[in-house]
Formats: C-alpha cells, structure tokens, sequence
C-alpha cells in the first residue's frame, strides 16, 4: 500500500453534512467561493467563511452570504493571527483549508510563502487539534511533483519540485501526516492541476495564462504563446474542483493525498487555438521565444481520487471554457456599468 494513501473505512469518520458546520478558509477566493457554495447545496448546517481578502473579494461571496446558513466571520481572517483563527474553528466540524500565496507571489516574496502557506498552515491544524475537528480538506496542489518524470503521474510520483510554491505545499503535506500521527488530525489534501473558471481574477498582478490570452483576443491582440507551445497541462473547472473538496469532506479516509485533475493533457497552442475558436476569432497566434517556465509538462493520474473519494470530473474543457468566457463577458459588462454610475 502506498504510503500516500492510507486507506480506511472507520465508521466513526463518516460525517454527516447535513448537520456539520463548516469552516472555509480562503473562502473568498476562486476555489474558496466555489466550495462555499457547493457545501450550501449539500444542505450543510452553517458554512463560515474566513479570508483577509488579499486576494478573494467580497464580491466571489456576495450570493453564497444571501444563504442564511452561510455566514463571513467578521472579526477579522487571517491565519497568522492564531487567536482569531482558533475563535473562529470554535464550534466548527470541519474545515476546508485552501488560504495561500500562489506560485508567483511565493516566487518574488519567499518569506511571505513561507509565512502564510507553511506556518498558516501550520496555525490551521494546531487549531484543528484544540477544537477538536472532525475533517481537514487542505488544498495542496500539483505543484509538489514539478514537472512529470512519468505520466500520467500518479500520487506516488517523486517530489520533483524546485519552487518556493511547491515546497510550502510539500510543507503542509508532511504537516498534515505528522498532525494526524501525533494528534489523530483526519483528512485529505488535495494536489489540483491547472484550475480555471468564473471568478478567476484576470484584472491582478498574477493573471494565470487562459485569461492572459482571452485578454489579448478581446483587444483585437494576437494571443502569444512561448516557444512551440507544446507545454501541455491538466486543465479542470472550478465547479468539479469545488466537488472534489465535498467528496473529500464525505469520504471516510484518515489520512491521504489525491491528484484532482482530468487526466487529459492540453498544449498551451491547442489551447490558445481552442480559445480563438470559442471567441470566434481569426487572429493568428504570435509565437515568441521562450521565457521562465515553471513547469512545461504535468499530468494527473485520475484512479486513486476516484477509488478512494469517488469524485471524477464532469466539465469537458470546451464546456468549461464556454462558461468562463461568457462569465468575463457578464463580469466586464457589469465593471462598466458600475464604473459609469459612478
Ligand atoms: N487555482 C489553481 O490552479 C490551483 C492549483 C493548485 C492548487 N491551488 C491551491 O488552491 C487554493 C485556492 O486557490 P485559488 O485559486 O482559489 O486561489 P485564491 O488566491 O483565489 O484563493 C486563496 C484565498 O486565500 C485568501 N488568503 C490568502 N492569504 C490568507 C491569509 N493569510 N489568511 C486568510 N486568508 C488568506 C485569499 O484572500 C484568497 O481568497 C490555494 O491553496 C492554492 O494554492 C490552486
């Protein structure tokens, strides 16, 4: 049996959701908000969002809060402040972890990374121990494995990473066993591929590279794409990504580390083409040569997730793609509007 999966089937796991409250941190974000929602649709007791908003918005939650059950702790909502965060774990079931830096800000602030992603992290599951949570569903990424030796890599593929991003979720990986050796902390991280969907942010600094080329079609600019474009990726929409942080939830696993992708590999060129097609654009794709790539190959073996949690994607890449277009169109549209009242 690997050691990354350690399979159980303890009764005494099994969580009812119906009557759980739930605590999300990094609820805020494009992950985060998904959830969120997908937990009110479970019918969950009271779901309670904790985020700083350093990079999630009031608006990704603005609907989900119309729900009664479903609460923002307003006292404040940052990791790092353990007194606050251990008020807010107060009474809570479960919680879904997934506050962090993501690969680029932990690649120009290390010690920031190291702050929130590893001693955040580390917060949260101290805090797990004192209010005795039943489930942890953290939010690690497919980032621990660099980029792919094998494929399709499955959940025992080396640790073949070289980030500041991929060593924080390494971290809080090895964290979470050594919490639950010690301490009996039960649940599940999750290593997610490339994620994308409606809210994702393509207004910020670190603008992720789906709405880097929507972005250049809408101004009439030819997509560029780096070297021969033949980077491919594991691409899965936020709505199955969300799924898969409620079958972690519901599954009965003690302790174990799942790959949460489709298992389909796409060029960074198919993809771009793939985008001009769902646009109906003619502009050609502008090639140039290649810059700092992290990772250029990388895709999820999809079995363990779907033996063990029973989540297995159901958003095809075009379907996804179609909603995420049409979400930045609604979403620009409404800026607008907005900004015109003003
Ligand atoms: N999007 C992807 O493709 C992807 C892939 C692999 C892993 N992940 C992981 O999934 C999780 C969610 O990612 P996302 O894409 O929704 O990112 P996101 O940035 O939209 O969400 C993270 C949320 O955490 C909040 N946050 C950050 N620091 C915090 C702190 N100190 N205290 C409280 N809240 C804080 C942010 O405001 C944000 O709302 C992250 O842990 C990320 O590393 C994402």
């Amino acid at each position: 049996m690997s050691h990354h999966r350690i399979r159980g089937t303890d009764r005494e796991n099994i969580m009812d959701l119906r009557n759980a409250r739930i605590l999300v941190i990094g609820g805020a974000g494009l992950i985060g908000s998904h959830v969120v929602e997908a937990l009110l649709r479970e019918d969950v007791k009271e779901v309670l969002i904790f985020d700083n908003f350093c990079r999630g918005t009031h608006e990704n939650i603005q609907i989900a809060l119309r729900n009664p059950r479903c609460k923002l702790f307003d006292a404040g909502g940052d990791i790092l402040q353990t007194d606050i965060l251990h008020a807010a774990m107060k009474g809570m079931d479960a919680v879904v972890h997934l506050a962090a830096l993501w690969l680029l800000q932990c690649y120009e602030y290390p010690r920031a990374a190291f702050d929130v992603n590893i001693r955040g992290t580390f917060n949260v599951l101290e805090g797990c121990v004192a209010n005795n949570i039943r489930r942890l569903v953290y939010s690690s990424s497919a980032s621990v494995y660099g980029d792919a030796l094998e494929e399709p890599m499955t959940e025992d593929h080396p640790y073949n990473n070289w980030t500041f991003y991929g060593a924080t979720k390494i971290a809080g990986e090895q964290m979470m066993k050594a919490f639950h050796r010690r301490y009996g902390v039960n649940g599940v991280g999750l290593r997610y591929m490339n994620v994308y969907g409606p809210r994702q942010d393509y207004r910020g600094t670190y603008v992720a590279v789906i709405m880097k080329i929507l972005d250049n079609i809408e101004h009439g600019i030819s997509p560029v794409v780096f070297g021969d474009g033949s980077q491919a990726y594991d691409f899965i929409d936020v709505e199955d990504v969300a799924r898969a942080n409620v079958c972690a939830l519901k599954s009965t696993v003690p302790i174990g580390f799942y790959n949460i992708g489709r298992g389909i590999k796409t060029s960074i060129r198919e993809l771009a083409e793939l985008l001009l097609k769902l646009t109906g654009s003619t502009l050609p794709i502008r090639y140039e040569p290649a810059g700092q790539t992290f990772v250029s190959n990388r895709v999820g073996d999809t079995a363990a997730a779907e033996r063990d949690l029973g989540f297995f994607w159901k958003i095809g890449l075009e379907e996804g793609l179609l909603r995420l277009i049409e979400w930045r169109k609604m979403h620009i549209e409404a800026v607008k509007q907005k900004r015109g009242q003003l």
